[in-house]
């Protein structure tokens, strides 16, 4: 197994691609240490991951909160002995375009996209570097392509690219390898509503023929994760079927 006994924390991992990382994780034999807004999505994906034969631990953040953020995984830490493997994965994704767009919508998704970036990694790379580990983020298609609508998002997922890169060379010498995974349009609940509109459009656009399910996404993660991606740091892997040949 790839992560066997890895403690694995998962933002987001209530529903969409982050629970369904939890699940590859744990058929691999992670931990899951699951955080998100709500609780009861959490507890469906703890019994999943149980119902595998897995064990995790759930907590429940605000990660536009820099003190609820590092007070629920330091928790998590606490509970399971500490944190081998970052996936941050918690965004929203709200419709807004630029012209018309309102400071607190922009700031909205900049303190949850972008700054919950900040809260999370930062609160959790301690116990990442004292396991000489890994984080992968989850970023987007959208960083790279644009995306009429999402200039904030966009913007965002960008930034958490620079980070990346930037946390890459600061933490390389500490052992700690950081990449991230940008997908393309994704089958959640984050996007039903998008590809219900436009199903032919978007299937036009992939050399795949297919629009992308959580499990293509959480296998990349998977891969950059573990120790398989022992030679890849600072790097971002497109799983989009070829929409945007980055
Ligand atoms: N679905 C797609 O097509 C697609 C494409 C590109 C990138 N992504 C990225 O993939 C990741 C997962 O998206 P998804 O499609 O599974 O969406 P989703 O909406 O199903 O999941 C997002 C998760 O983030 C959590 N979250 C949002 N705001 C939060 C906050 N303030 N604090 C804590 N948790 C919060 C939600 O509770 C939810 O569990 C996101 O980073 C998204 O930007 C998705």
């Amino acid at each position: 197994m790839l992560l066997e006994n890895k403690r694995v924390l998962i933002t987001g991992a209530g529903r969409g691609i982050g629970r369904q990382t939890a699940i590859e994780m744990a058929k691999e034999g992670a931990v899951i240490l699951g955080a998100g807004r709500r609780q009861a999505p959490l507890l469906e994906m703890a019994e999943q991951v149980q119902q595998l034969g897995g064990q995790s631990y759930i907590a429940t953040m605000d990660i536009a909160d820099y003190d609820m953020s590092k007070q629920a995984i330091d928790a998590l830490a606490a509970e399971a002995g500490g944190i081998d493997i970052l996936v941050h994965c918690a965004a929203i994704f709200e419709e807004a375009f630029f012209t018309d767009m309102t400071p607190e919508q922009w700031q909205r998704t900049i303190s949850i996209d972008l700054n919950g970036a900040y809260n999370v990694i930062h609160s959790a790379i301690p116990y990442i570097i004292k396991a000489k580990g890994s984080v992968v983020s989850v970023v987007s298609q959208d960083a790279f392509y644009g995306c009429p609508g999402y200039s904030h998002y966009s913007a965002s997922k960008a930034a958490v690219v620079g980070l990346t890169r930037t946390l890459a060379r600061e933490l390389g010498p500490s052992g700690v390898r950081l990449n991230c995974v940008a997908p393309g349009i994704t089958e959640t609940e984050m996007t039903r509503e998008r590809i219900a509109d436009g199903r032919e459009s978007y299937l036009e656009k992939l050399p795949v023929g297919h629009i992308g399910q959580p499990e293509e996404i959480a296998d990349a993660i998977v891969f950059l994760a573990s120790e398989k991606a022992s030679y890849i740091t600072g790097q971002v892997i497109h799983a989009n079927g070829g929409m945007y040949l980055g």
